[in-house]
């Protein structure tokens, strides 16, 4: 048997790590979950089966929110943080702005929490970030952010079983499945993050590239809808509507 074939970034990500490619050939485990680590805005990110590996669209989502963060002490929560790679890359790039903040990492699984604690403690240190274990807003302080991120579980159930098999093998259900629509958490978010966000404050989320229209929402939220890098309809920005 031939086993698999690495491509240069997953070996040399083996060899940066001081995993001989030789005892993985007959693994499809993503290269993130054999080395423990998935590289976002730089850094490298602790990862494990219980967290979800970043992606790289993603992170124009964190680029999007700095770009609209005007004030000097920003206050954050990331819902469903996983690796903690949004909050984290948020905060680093405040820090290196000489920014001041503070911030919540929130997920519903504990165990995720801990990888996105391993995150917080390598890559920022900051003593003014909180971890949460959380159902969407349910334990999180009563307080009203200038900034809420959330890319929730968003593909519509019916896709799972068609999704490739490096994601819907190893990858958290979790982490995925967004009910029939894909919208049913982003739904429960939504109603909830109201009553969290300043006036003046945004959303930045992450959703399906068939979440063309945010009409059922806009009673309560101006939504604008962004593209990805590869043209896909991918981030909503939202702001509550002043009624
Ligand atoms: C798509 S993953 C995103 C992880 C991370 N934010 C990222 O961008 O890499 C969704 C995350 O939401 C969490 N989650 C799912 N349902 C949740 C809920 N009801 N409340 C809070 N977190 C939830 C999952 O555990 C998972 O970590």
């Amino acid at each position: 048997m031939m086993g698999r074939q690495f491509s240069t970034y997953e070996y040399n990500q083996l060899l940066k790590y001081n995993l001989d490619p030789h005892n993985y050939l007959d693994t499809n485990a993503p290269i993130e979950y054999i080395t423990g680590f998935a590289e976002f805005k730089g850094k490298s990110f602790a990862v494990n089966k219980h967290t979800l590996i970043p992606r790289v669209e993603t992170e124009e989502l964190v680029n999007i929110a700095v770009k609209s963060t005007s004030g000097n002490d920003t206050s954050f929560v990331d819902i469903g943080t996983g690796s903690g790679a949004i909050g984290i890359s948020f905060a680093l790039e405040l820090k290196n702005l000489n920014k001041r903040f503070s911030g919540v990492l929130s997920d519903i699984s504990a165990y995720a929490l801990k990888v996105a604690k391993t995150n917080l403690n390598n890559l920022l240190f900051e003593s003014n970030i909180q971890l949460v274990k959380s159902d969407l807003f349910v334990n999180i302080p009563k307080q009203k952010f200038d900034v809420i991120f959330a890319n929730l579980p968003y593909i519509p159930s019916a896709r799972i079983a068609s999704l490739e098999d490096s994601v819907k093998n190893f990858e958290p259900i979790t982490a995925l499945d967004g009910g029939s629509d894909g919208l049913e958490i982003i739904r429960k978010f939504l109603s909830q993050a109201i009553d969290y966000v300043k006036l003046d404050g945004k959303i930045f989320m992450e959703v399906d590239d068939t979440h063309t229209a945010a009409t059922e929402f806009e009673n309560s939220w101006a939504i604008e809808i962004l593209n990805d890098s590869n043209k896909k309809n991918r981030f909503w920005i939202c702001r509550p509507v002043k009624h």
